[in-house]
């Protein structure tokens, strides 16, 4: 997703980050602290939470859950955490910023739930290490989340699905809900996103997928994401 730059989105983003709904800057200091702002919830990601459909959706749904959601273009990440503002939800907070960093941002343990909805499906084979479900990522998720921590997947390329079911079963992690159909499906699905309202009225089907990191996980060769330089792809359209 690749909005043109708004001139008035510098002028607005001070609003939401002194509400406390966006944060770009300092991250580092809420690693291993995000229970204070969040007492007794569980904590949720959403990596690429685009204009924020889902996040604020599931917040609403879960009062007892806490949502962050992190997404690397500042001029996106306003919408969700505006959204947020305007409704009074308690328990969302957005990230601006590179995923491929969160290990400075949570502790191990710190997140249970993590929610990839229609990652940048990155085709090139070059582009593979920049794919969220890569390996390399995986080794990132299974630091903070551990054993027992649940990924969900969705989306409408199922290319980027295929690759990324074999990089969850190769990284060790089981697989307990697959679903090429997830809208034909039995499989709970409580909030939709932008994308995925997109695709499915044009009548794509939804690719979905629930895998669990299990104490088997990490034996495959991974290494940081970190090195890899931000870059926006181009929109798919
Ligand atoms: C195709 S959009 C999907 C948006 C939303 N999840 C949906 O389903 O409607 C993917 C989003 O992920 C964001 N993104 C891609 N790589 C990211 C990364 N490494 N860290 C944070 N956000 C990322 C992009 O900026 C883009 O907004």
């Amino acid at each position: 997703m690749r909005l043109r730059k708004k001139p008035w989105i510098e002028k607005a983003l001070p609003e939401v980050i002194a509400a406390g709904m966006l944060i770009n800057d300092g991250m580092e200091c809420c690693r291993g602290h995000w229970q204070e702002r969040f007492p007794g919830k569980e904590l949720c990601l959403e990596i690429g939470c685009g204009k924020g459909g889902f996040i604020t959706g599931m917040a609403q749904i879960h009062p007892e859950k806490a949502f962050i959601g992190i997404e690397t273009q500042s001029d996106i990440a306003y919408y969700p955490a505006k959204k947020a503002m305007e409704t009074g939800l308690g328990n969302v907070v957005i990230i601006s910023g590179n995923a491929a960093f969160m290990e400075d941002w949570f502790a191990p343990g710190e997140v249970r739930t993590l929610y990839l909805n229609f990652s940048d499906p990155w085709p090139k084979a070059k582009q593979a290490k920049r794919r969220l479900t890569h390996r390399n990522f995986l080794g990132l998720y299974y630091k903070l989340l551990g054993p027992g921590g649940r990924l969900f997947f969705k989306t409408d390329n199922r290319k980027l699905f295929d690759f990324s079911v074999e990089e969850f079963r190769a990284f060790g992690m089981e697989i307990r809900g697959l679903s090429y159909d997830l809208h034909n499906s039995s499989y709970p699905n409580e909030v939709q996103t932008e994308y995925e309202k997109k695709f499915s009225a044009l009548g794509t089907p939804i690719n979905y997928c629930e895998a669990v990191f299990t104490a088997d996980c990490g034996k495959v060769e991974t290494r940081s994401p970190k090195n890899i330089r931000p870059a926006v792809p181009a929109e798919r359209e």
